[in-house]
């Protein structure tokens, strides 16, 4: 798998002929003014939850690419009350074919309200099954001890926020790293905006010390993972 940082909560995986992207969040994001938002690949879009901070670029890119825009019902239908063709709506817990992989919508501890005020159904969370295995990327979430059922897909890795402030931060985002029994965990939703500004080199040294890689690639890099 091949994994890109597109700042934020961004993350492109390469995997099975595809590219997932989830939470595209760059036009208002002024880390990320490098990332050309046009060039960005998807053939599916996964959003988490409703904050615009999650859903920001995801309409331009999904009219741009045709990729199957993939979220709770709410959401779903939000995108497709826009124009994006290709919407698929779920809820907490289950789990839908879609392209080469299966997709399961998991527990996140959170809000969810859209830009303009709709409501954004319950905030969730993704596992995403190909070919070369799973992966999580946890979207906004506190700890909770939902995380724990996510031991049995053998994740390869996780997207967690570290944060803080409206999220998890460090220390609990290590703790959801050991209740999904998961090693190689890419930090998310940190550095963005002065509530989540963290020092790095803290967070590094916290993961390591419990035996656990953090990874956090430079916005717009790309990693083997
Ligand atoms: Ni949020
Ligand atoms: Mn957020």
């Amino acid at each position: 798998m091949r994994l890109t940082y597109y700042g934020h909560s961004c993350i492109g995986v390469n995997t099975a002929g595809h590219d997932v992207l989830i939470d595209p969040f760059i036009t208002g994001n002024a880390l990320a003014s490098k990332v050309d938002v046009s060039r960005i690949p998807a053939t599916e879009i996964l959003i988490t939850h409703g904050h615009g901070d999650h859903v920001g670029d995801a309409e331009a890119i999904a009219k741009r690419t045709n990729a199957t825009l993939v979220s709770n019902y709410e959401i779903a239908e939000w995108f497709a009350k826009k124009g994006v063709k290709n919407t698929l709506g779920m809820n907490l817990g289950g789990k839908a074919k879609v392209g080469p992989f299966t997709i399961k919508y998991t527990a996140a501890v959170h809000s969810s309200q859209l830009p303009d005020g709709s409501y954004g159904g319950n905030p969730g969370a993704f596992v995403v099954t190909g070919s070369e295995g799973s992966f999580h990327h946890a979207g906004d979430t506190a700890l909770t001890a939902d995380m724990q059922f996510l031991k049995g897909f053998n994740l390869r890795f996780a997207c967690l926020p570290i944060g803080d402030h409206f999220t998890m931060g460090i220390d609990d985002a290590i703790e959801a790293a050991r209740l999904m029994g998961v090693t190689k965990v890419v930090g998310i939703h940190y550095n963005t905006f002065p509530p989540i500004a963290i020092d790095t080199k803290l967070a590094m040294a916290s993961f390591t010390k419990a035996g656990l890689e953090l990874m956090l690639p430079e916005i717009g890099q790309t990693i083997s993972i």
